[in-house]
């Protein structure tokens, strides 16, 4: 049977997502099949710092331990977002806001412990995460870091990771990337980020996609539109849901062998272009490994079972990867 990494060694990083238990779990198939390995919460700012000055570093330890130890890289994921926070981060003992200078003290503190302790051991980070907002009225989403900081807390906290690590490549990551006025924003956000010498490295591409969509007309132009910058470009938590977005199901045990052919197609497809921009796309990263656990089986519909992969719950491959690994 084919071997994933094998296949992709002249092209990209293949990496899995992983947490406390599919580190585990999923062990052998990590080892035999990826050599890129991302931390599906365990480096994020709640988890890294539950209380101000209070590092917890152990379950991330592991993740780049095991990723050392078989020889793998790892995507540092991430260190400025709206979601997953610590409660803390924004008031003060009191509760009351703190303001812009306490914030961005705080910032650059849980940036620089972070990005220094894994220096030499992540090679790039997603400094920024979903900045952008969905609507096409506004811009920035709304978030306490733009509310207390203002819209330059994206480039302060590019310049703090640089600072902390100046050989790590620093991305820009966001979802619905390839949806066109999204990826207009994205692409306006990093083309001013460049031209007031930010230093960003990449924009990373999250890929939550399904079996219909985006089209791989929009993919293509994303990809474009990003290295056009003179940027990498990374696919950082790939998933393609058998469902569609609007579909709302609950009651399937097994995906329909539509649902499975597709995904084949999809991920072939994909896989095609990725190859064809192999001198921008530098890493592709899949949120999880294998089937048995995604968390697209609580997202967005609670309880609900997916298959977003190209390994099955057994860990065997799937058509999916014949598909990806014939060319
Ligand atoms: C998700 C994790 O997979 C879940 O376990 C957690 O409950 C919520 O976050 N975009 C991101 C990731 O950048 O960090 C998110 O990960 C998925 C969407």
């Amino acid at each position: 049977a084919p071997i994933l990494k094998e296949s992709y060694s002249n092209y990209f990083r293949i990496g899995a997502a992983v947490n406390e238990r599919t580190l585990h779990s999923a062990s052998e198939l990590l080892k035999k099949q990826f050599n890129s390995l991302t931390a599906e919460n365990e480096m994020k700012p709640e988890m890294l710092q539950p209380e101000e000055g209070v590092f917890s570093f152990e379950k991330s330890d592991r993740i780049v331990q095991f990723a050392q130890d078989h020889n793998m890289a790892v995507r540092g994921h991430t260190l400025v977002w709206h979601n997953q926070m610590p409660e803390w981060m924004f008031h003060d003992t009191t509760g009351t806001t703190i303001d812009r200078q306490r914030l961005l003290e705080r910032m650059k503190s849980h940036i620089q412990t972070v990005v220094k302790r894994y220096a030499g051991k992540v090679d790039c980070w997603d400094v920024v995460n979903e900045a952008i907002a969905d609507e096409s009225s506004q811009f920035l989403r709304a978030s306490k870091w733009l509310d207390i900081v203002g819209e330059d807390f994206i480039e302060k906290a590019f310049f703090f990771a640089h600072e902390a690590d100046p050989t790590a490549s620093l991305f820009y990551n966001d979802y619905n990337e390839s949806e066109p006025v999204k990826r207009d924003k994205i692409f306006r956000l990093v083309k001013s980020l460049i031209e007031k010498e930010v230093p960003i490295h990449g924009v990373g591409m999250q890929a939550h996609w399904n079996i219909h969509l985006p089209t791989i007309d929009n993919i293509r132009r994303a990809i474009e539109l990003y290295a056009s910058l003179g940027l990498q470009v990374q696919i950082t938590e790939m998933d393609v849901s058998v469902f569609d977005w609007e579909d709302r199901r609950t009651d399937l045990k097994q995906p329909t062998d539509e649902m499975k052919e597709l995904q084949a197609e999809r991920f072939e497809a994909f896989f095609k272009v990725f190859r064809e921009y192999r001198e921008v796309i530098t890493s592709v990263t899949f949120w999880g490994a294998a089937d048995d656990y995604t968390w697209l089986s609580d997202f967005p519909v609670r309880g609900r079972k997916n298959w977003p992969f190209l390994f099955d719950e057994n860990h065997r491959p799937k058509e999916a990867l014949t598909t990806v690994t014939s060319f």
